[in-house]
């Protein structure tokens, strides 16, 4: 049955919706319907189309009062909304219903799990969460939270962790048909970790181990897990808050964690064996993904980082969006992205040039747009030294521009939107160290209205980072401080339908 508060945010979303133009939205990516929206949920496949929830506070664009929200494509590109699917509306969620995923049980049911928050108002002003894990199951529109809810609270963690820490469940079925479950969790020292827990139906759940301990290493609480096999190995998605840079990776403070190894599903232990972030741009968070029914790994983040949220108004009428998805796969013992292939479908008007030397600013005829997606090839012309410095700058204007530039001696890889328009001091740029020889960097670069996309050696590294610039600002020029060759195919992006 409907709860009042579902029926408020349902009746809500879809008069507030009409009040938002296409046009003032990205074109492919997913947005919130209204309000505010957070991490991707829920990612699945259902029914012939694949679901996402996320999280939502239909009334106002700010995080509020977490709702589900709820969208269905059949080709990562095309969303439509569906209405809101969980409200926090219970005695244990009435404080939020965090993030969580999403399951297809064999009647053909979908299963939710997600985290209750309670939350204790003490008599000096203080408050205190206690965060459980909660089940829901529908048909796809429609979800019934289930009575012995909620399936695992605080005797279901080791001694000493926190129940206050301890939130979105990712579940999936294991190869004999076992269900299992990560959650994050924070433990006695203080930093995060990742708890395994295995049900026979779905239904009731048992604490198997500690997956993965992060003994401080990287940041504190771990944040909204996943963890799939890929490629023949392990892999451990998960986003830690108050990182610590080191070197090159990690500068995101709240970013996130790639972990590659090997699992022992006897134990359920997890060993290490590489470490990297998932992406090296700005906006990237919480990201989760979903297995496809032609095998492939396809993840999907928050495109937006906590500590920049400033960066929109909050006169908008919309703030949240998420990545592109993307394929993941291992190479060289490293992750690697790329756009999913569906994007290839959007692509029109393709302009090509080839061997374009040049060691100033120049723009290109038929180069420029803010939906678009360009391939770059870059090297130093030939007979001349290494170039300084490439950049390519888009959603420009007289006023306004995004860069991302490139130094070959360092290789170092830059985005940087201090000029995008935004009038708040956050954080505007990022370096990346990449993989280059001799000047030479391979780049495709998605724009879709708010945001870019920088696919570095076709995914061996990727930088996003989301721009709110006018759209009338839609130049795109080169850069180059030295002499640049390079090779330009691009393409327009257009949804048609
Ligand atoms: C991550 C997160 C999750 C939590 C959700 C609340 O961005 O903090 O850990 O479930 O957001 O909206």
């Amino acid at each position: 049955m409907t709860s009042q508060t579902l029926r408020e945010a349902r009746k809500y979303e879809e008069a507030s919706e009409k009040m938002i133009k296409q046009e003032e939205r990205p074109d492919f990516h997913l947005s919130v319907r209204t309000g505010w929206m957070n991490d991707p949920n829920g990612f699945s496949y259902y029914n012939g189309q694949y679901h996402l929830f996320y999280q939502y506070n239909p009334y106002a664009p700010r995080w509020d009062s977490m709702h589900w929200g709820h969208a269905v494509t059949k080709d990562f590109l095309h969303w439509d909304y569906l209405p809101a699917a969980l409200a926090p509306d219970e005695a244990y969620d009435r404080d939020g219903c965090f993030s969580g995923s999403a399951l297809t049980l064999p009647d053909g049911r979908q299963l939710l799990m997600y985290t209750g928050v309670l939350r204790e108002r003490k008599e000096n002003g203080e408050h205190c969460d206690t965060q459980t894990q909660c089940l829901a199951v529908g048909d796809g529109v429609d979800y019934e939270k289930c009575a012995g809810n909620p399936v695992l609270e605080k005797n279901d963690i080791p001694e000493g962790s926190s129940v206050h820490d301890f939130r979105d469940p990712k579940m999936w079925q294991a190869e004999d048909g076992t269900y299992c479950c990560v959650v994050g969790n924070r433990p006695a020292d203080g930093s995060g970790q990742i708890l395994l827990y295995t049900s026979p139906d779905g239904f009731q759940w048992k604490f198997k181990s500690v997956l993965a301990a992060n003994n401080n290493r990287f940041g504190k609480m771990w944040e909204c897990p996943d963890f799939f096999r890929l490629d023949g190995k392990w892999v451990l998605l998960t986003s830690p808050q108050d990182m610590l840079p080191e070197g090159f990776e990690y500068h995101n403070g709240n970013g996130t964690l790639c972990l590659i190894g090997e699992y022992d599903e006897e134990t359920g232990k997890f060993t290490e064996q590489h470490n990297q972030a998932i992406d090296y741009g700005i906006d990237f968070y919480a990201p989760q993904t979903v297995l496809t029914p032609d095998g492939r790994r396809v993840m999907i983040g928050w495109m937006q980082n906590w500590d920049a949220c400033s960066l929109r108004s909050p006169e908008e009428k919309w703030f949240g969006q998420m990545s592109l998805p993307r394929e993941l796969f291992l190479k060289g013992g490293r992750l690697y992205q790329r756009p999913v292939r569906e994007l290839d479908e959007m692509r029109r008007n393709k302009v090509e040039y080839h061997n374009v030397t040049f060691s100033d600013v120049i723009s290109l005829n038929g180069i420029r747009g803010r939906k678009v997606d360009m391939e770059l090839t870059l090297r130093p012309a030939e007979g001349e030294k290494l170039y300084q410095k490439f950049a390519l700058r888009f959603a420009q204007d007289e006023k306004y521009q995004t860069a991302v530039s490139f130094r070959p001696r360092e290789s170092v890889l830059k985005v940087d939107r201090k000029f995008s328009g935004s009038r708040r001091a956050i954080i505007h740029q990022r370096r990346s160290l990449v993989n280059s020889t001799n000047g030479e960097l391979k780049l495709r670069v998605i724009l879709d209205r708010f945001s870019v996309e920088v696919f570095v050696n076709d995914g061996e590294q990727v930088m996003t980072a989301t721009m709110y610039t006018d759209q009338s600002a839609d130049g795109i020029s080169f850069f180059a401080d030295g002499t640049v060759n390079m090779d330009v195919v691009k393409y327009d992006l257009v949804s048609e339908g």
